[in-house]
């Protein structure tokens, strides 16, 4: 026989298998009143999704019968407040990956699930209202919101919402500043989205705006090669060879909010004989848009290329927003052949003739 060996080869990247990875082995709570699961097949294909995953999930909700055709194990009641919860539930899922608890306190729902996510301290808390995230004075989605955020939206008491969604921010709050990492509030049409897209469909609270900007790792590559391809295919990026694509990824950061999620990515390419740095593929998730993660990549980016010695920093786009973005960064238009000339070798040039050529001297 020869020495062929049969090797595991791992599905091929997707968005969904990017967020499936980070819960895998972890415990989601969801919470949602019986009334909005009177229709619960998006819910019940997320679940599937993460049994097989697999990561375990606490379903809270307020009548034992909106829980026990999702469930089909033992629904315990919360005893909200109660000694054993935490065990209880720990022995049902070592038994089966989801628990449903009851809270029969029904105006009290939004405090208990509170409580029982903080006392579980589950990885996530996930909450499911009709009316979705939270969005802005003028409509659009208010896609990422930290604990601080929050806590300024609460003084000002969000004339746009009712006393009851305010009171159940209020418990997004103390979860948050309790220690809970991420609570999402979403539709129940919209929670694949929530959970699996880049994008998402409502909001996204986390603790701290923390945001740490790192080296790629080998484990990164796919996800930043896939948003390089989405950048490319919305034409804001400028197509690359696989090699190039090479070279960006192995000197490619990302930018991480809370040290965990992933928020955006770039690349500083050096060239040597001008002794200047690009940026590269910088690319923002859709959820993290307009929330500062690009300003963060690009001053890492300029701290590094400071390091390596570059006399100067540029960037190239075609899109007017993102000229504004650089300049408010410290760069400033020039001509493209202030540009070191071997970024034109092989360029596609009716690309170049639509560029707007960004310069950081430094
Ligand atoms: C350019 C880009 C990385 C900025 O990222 P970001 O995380 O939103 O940046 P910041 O939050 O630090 O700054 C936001 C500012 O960028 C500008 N901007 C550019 N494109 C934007 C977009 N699609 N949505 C929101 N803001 C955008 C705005 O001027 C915004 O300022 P404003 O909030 O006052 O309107 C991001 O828009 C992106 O990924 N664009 C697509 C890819 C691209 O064009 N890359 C540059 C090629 S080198």
């Amino acid at each position: 026989m020869g020495s062929e060996t049969t090797s595991a080869s791992l599905a091929p990247f997707s968005e969904k298998g990017f967020y499936l990875s980070e819960f895998r082995g972890r415990t989601l709570a969801i919470a949602a009143r019986a009334e909005d699961l009177r229709a619960p097949a998006p819910l019940e294909a997320v679940l599937k999704e993460l049994e097989a995953n697999p990561t375990r999930v606490v379903l809270v909700s307020t009548e034992p019968g909106a829980l026990g055709s999702l469930l089909a194990t033992t629904v315990l009641p919360s005893g909200s407040g109660g000694v054993g919860l935490e065990g209880a539930v720990w022995r049902q899922l070592r038994r089966s990956s989801r628990v449903g608890l009851v809270v029969e306190d029904a105006p009290h729902f939004a405090p208990a699930c509170r409580e029982i996510a903080l006392r579980l301290a589950v990885s996530k808390w996930i909450w499911i209202d009709p009316q979705g995230g939270l969005r802005a004075e003028d409509g659009s989605p208010r896609s990422f919101v930290d604990l601080e955020e929050l806590q300024a939206l609460l003084r000002r008491e969000l004339p746009e919402e009712s006393p009851e969604r305010c009171s159940l921010l209020r418990e997004v709050e103390a979860a948050l500043a309790g220690g809970l990492v991420a609570v999402n509030l979403c539709t129940l049409e919209g929670l694949a989205d929530e959970l699996f897209t880049y994008a998402g469909s409502g909001t996204l609270f986390t603790r701290e705006r923390y945001v740490r900007v790192r080296r790629l790792g080998l484990d990164d590559y796919d996800a930043a090669d896939d948003l390089i391809g989405r950048g490319v295919a919305e034409g804001y990026l400028a197509p690359r060879s696989a090699d190039e694509i090479e070279r960006v990824l192995a000197n490619g950061f990302g930018a991480f909010v809370e040290g965990r999620y992933l928020a955006g990515i770039g690349a500083l390419l050096v060239h040597e004989p001008s002794h200047s740095g690009e940026i590269a593929s910088l690319y923002t998730l859709t959820r993290f848009l307009g929330e500062g993660i690009g300003g963060h990549l690009v001053r890492s980016a300029l701290d590094h290329a400071r390091a390596s010695g570059c006399r100067f920093v540029f960037a190239c786009t075609t899109a007017e927003r993102v000229e504004h973005f650089f300049e408010r960064e410290g760069f400033r238009r020039v001509d493209s052949d202030a540009i070191p000339p071997e970024k034109w070798r092989s360029y596609h040039a009716p690309r170049r003739s639509r560029l707007r050529c960004l310069r950081h001297d430094l």
